[in-house]
């Protein structure tokens, strides 16, 4: 319950996307909270959001004093975390880090409480956690279990991105945008790439100089640390498509030893964080507006043997993004932080 806890915890990006989430899970889990901090820009400071049965008042983060927080969980942008939480961790206030800012530094662990739980001891290096990309952990989390398993030499990936998680605005422009081709109105593209109201657009973030998306590359960077297959081949292709939320995505993969569907569905039934649903009907598998959206659990179906690889299994994996993807995750691990590792400053 919001109040009855000994931990002061800052939401860093609080009025965006991820933020307002981070907020009603931290009430909903029943995290022992002793004071919340909602923090954002300039812009929004005075506002009030709904925090457990009441409200908090946003702050602005250039005012804010890290001393008066334990734990700051930051979903503000990369270029907002790369100047302030170092600072925050500087002030004994430990980050878990929503963005891409500190993912790749070796003494910042990367975590899914499901996937690398040990890892987390090495916090203190920097006083700083790496929450990982939203398409990295739902599939990491399926892969786990099936790599122990029967080891894992290659991964095919795409992904099928919901637009909230390229923030509010885009959001807004989704809408804006659907409305306009209804209307038989022109389309703008301000915030995304190009138009993606009835469109799908293989391109999130930046192009790399491989030809792959920064989106793309990041799945490889991640999924190697996060399962510690430094060698590991991967191949994705990262698509957004006209979604609200729920992130989905066809996975295929290849494994040292010969991995049955029916083997990779009973490994899967009792892996933590996971739920099956894999039958062959209309409706027997997870979408991302009807299964994952407003769900904590990773969901797989369309489980089958690769019809083209001795080694081969294909299946398809949904998740709410802004939740395992983003917020459940960063408070996952701020659970684990504060059952293994942490005690309160005061
Ligand atoms: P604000 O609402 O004041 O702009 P989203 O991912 O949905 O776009 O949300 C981004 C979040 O990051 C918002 O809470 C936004 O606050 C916050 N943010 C963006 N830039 C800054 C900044 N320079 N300082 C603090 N918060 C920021």
């Amino acid at each position: 319950m919001p109040g009855a806890g000994k931990w002061r915890v800052a939401v860093v990006g609080a009025t965006g996307a991820v933020g307002r989430v981070l907020l009603e899970l931290l009430a909903q889990r029943a995290f022992p909270v002793r004071r919340v901090t909602a923090l954002a820009s300039a812009r929004s400071a005075g506002r009030c959001l709904p925090w457990g049965a009441g409200e908090v008042t946003v702050q602005h983060l250039e005012d804010f004093d890290f001393r008066e927080a334990d734990l700051a969980l930051f979903s503000a942008g990369a270029a907002v975390s790369r100047e302030y939480a170092p600072r925050a961790a500087a002030c004994d206030c430990v980050v878990i880090d929503n963005t891409s800012c500190f993912r790749g530094d070796p003494d910042v662990p990367l975590v899914v409480p499901e996937v690398n739980p040990e890892t987390l001891a090495a916090y203190a290096r920097r006083g700083i956690i790496a929450n990982p990309n939203c398409s990295t952990i739902q599939m990491v989390v399926v892969l786990k279990p099936l790599h122990d398993a029967a080891g894992l030499e290659r991964i095919n990936v795409c992904t099928y991105q919901a637009v909230s998680g390229a923030g509010t605005r885009a959001l807004g422009e989704l809408e804006a945008q659907s409305r306009a081709v209804l209307e038989g109105k022109p389309v703008q593209a301000e915030v995304l790439p190009a138009r993606i109201a009835f469109n799908a657009l293989p391109h999130i973030d930046r192009f790399e100089d491989n030809g792959y998306t920064r989106e793309e590359m990041k799945m490889v960077h991640e999924t190697r640390r996060l399962l510690a297959l430094e060698e590991l081949r991967i191949n994705p292709t990262a698509v957004r498509v006209p979604i609200f939320h729920g992130h989905s995505e066809a996975v295929h993969i290849e494994t040292c030893r010969k991995l049955s569907a029916s083997e990779a569905r009973e490994l899967l039934a009792r892996a933590p964080g996971i739920r099956l649903l894999d039958e062959p009907r209309a409706g027997g598998y997870p979408t991302a507006a009807g299964e994952a959206q407003g769900s904590d659990a990773v969901y797989v179906g369309r489980i089958r043997e690769d019809i083209s690889h001795p080694r081969g299994l294909d299946f398809w994996v949904v998740s709410d993004n802004l939740r395992k993807g983003a917020a459940l995750n960063s408070i996952q691990i701020a659970e684990l932080l504060i059952s293994k590792y942490l005690k309160p400053k005061t």
